[in-house]
């Protein structure tokens, strides 16, 4: 994990190495950073979004006029970035570079950060030797910009010579050295993301006591909860979290209120919910018990004196989800929540938008229960209404910074339709 906590934007511009960019991202992915995919238009004549999106876990972005991160997209993106790496970087993009041009979302990006640039040429041998594309690297080396390579060796157009881009490995062997000395930021960019609105998040296990002294519960640490009730409050929403009871400090800026049992975990998000409405979230990210005891034992259930669990009576839980799902639309919070299954997420993707629309949810997020419960990291499955994306395995932390991007994401398009 020699990237884990840093986040990168990856500029993918209109060269035949595109493809390769693909597996650069996968292996960004792999050593723990998170990446977002900025492509030219040329480049998608070569690789789609999709790819880029399904491997990054985050939409790949084209369009300056995109509407996203505060319609901002060409200030935003790099914000907290730790950098800018653009490969393949074909010989018209460095030229724009060296312009200051601005003609699309990339060279605006490049043009609007602060933050350290880092190029991967990649082209013809001719292309790479010109007198102008050579004056053009000079000049970007001497602004600071960090030009990795580029290889020596056969050519896509057959010719042999300088031009490849370097081999994804070497790529990331520059970026961890460049990235030394860079301070990594925790997670991704969030400020301003769900302002001026409120949040209602359930998190943790509930227990349903069976005597004075027994219950059920389950595993779930709480940990996904509250780094979502953070990412929340960090991006500027009034957070209120329904907690089952876990050990866990509460996120600075956030208003929990504790609970112990489906019950009133339902209570509690119904009196939270109470002023809210399509402007606001729901997130049901506790485990829930299923069923619970139909009544408490007033003393412990004592086996000397003939007493026995086998008989005790059982009693479905409320669905919490399913009922802030079916709310009227003017009290409806954009609602989501988790599913925790069990075998493999790759293949559950019909199962669990199923359960997503049973459940009325915008969107579901299916994991794995026995990869993800006390663990400090998870594997992710994202359902919305269109769409069902694999997240890979990251900190949770940073899986909570990008869940509240995606929800502002959709929330933003769903109030702009
Ligand atoms: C099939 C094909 C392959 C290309 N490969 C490269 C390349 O490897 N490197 C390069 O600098 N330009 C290459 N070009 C030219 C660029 O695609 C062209 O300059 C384009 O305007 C670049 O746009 P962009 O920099 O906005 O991505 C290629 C063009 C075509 C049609």
């Amino acid at each position: 994990m020699t990237l884990q906590g840093h986040h990168l934007v990856l500029g993918v511009t209109g060269g035949i190495a595109a493809y390769k960019s693909c597996d650069l991202v996968r292996r960004l992915i792999e050593r723990g950073a998170s990446v977002q995919v900025v492509m030219t238009e040329s480049a998608c004549r070569f690789v789609g979004t999709a790819s880029f999106t399904a491997l990054s876990g985050r939409p790949a972005m084209t369009d300056p006029w995109s509407g996203a991160n505060n319609g901002m997209p060409h200030i935003d993106l790099s914000r907290e970035a730790s950098g800018i790496l653009i490969a393949p970087a074909t010989a018209d993009f460095m030229a724009r570079m060296v312009n200051g041009q601005t003609n699309d979302l990339l060279s605006s990006l490049c043009l609007a950060s602060d933050r350290p640039i880092w190029v991967a040429p990649a082209m013809n041998r001719q292309m790479w030797s010109h007198p102008a594309t050579q004056a053009n690297v000079a000049l970007l080396r001497e602004r600071g910009v960090g030009i990795w390579g580029p290889g020596n060796g056969e050519q896509a157009c057959g010719e042999t010579g300088d031009g490849r881009m370097l081999e994804p490995l070497e790529i990331i062997a520059h970026l961890e050295a460049a990235l030394q000395s860079i301070e990594r930021p925790s997670t991704p960019p969030l400020r301003g993301l769900l302002s001026k609105r409120r949040v209602v998040i359930t998190a943790g296990p509930t227990f349903e006591p069976i005597d004075p002294v027994r219950g059920i519960t389950n595993r779930s640490s709480g940990q996904m909860g509250y780094a979502i009730a953070q990412a929340c409050a960090q991006a500027g929403a009034e957070v209120t979290l329904v907690s089952g009871p876990v050990s866990l400090p509460t996120p600075m800026g956030v208003n929990r209120l504790d609970v112990t049992t489906a019950l009133e975990m339902q209570a509690a998000v119904d009196q939270a919910l109470s002023s809210c409405g399509p402007s606001d979230v729901f997130i049901g990210v506790a485990a829930v018990a299923d069923w619970r005891p139909i009544a408490t034992r007033q003393d412990k259930i004592k086996k000397e004196t003939g007493g026995s669990l086998a008989s005790l009576e059982w009693i479905e839980s409320p669905d919490i989800l399913a009922g802030v799902g079916a709310r009227p639309p003017s009290q409806r919070p954009f609602t989501v929540g988790f599913a925790a299954e069990i075998g493999q997420l790759s293949g559950m993707g019909e199962a669990l938008q199923a359960k997503r629309k049973r459940k009325s949810a915008d969107v579901l997020v299916g994991n794995i229960a026995t990869e993800s419960l006390q663990k400090s990291s998870a594997e992710l499955m994202i359902c919305g209404p269109d769409d069902t994306t694999p997240w890979p395995r990251r900190d949770k932390a940073v899986q909570a910074a990008n869940l509240v991007i995606e929800i502002a994401r959709r929330l933003q398009e769903a109030e702009s339709n």
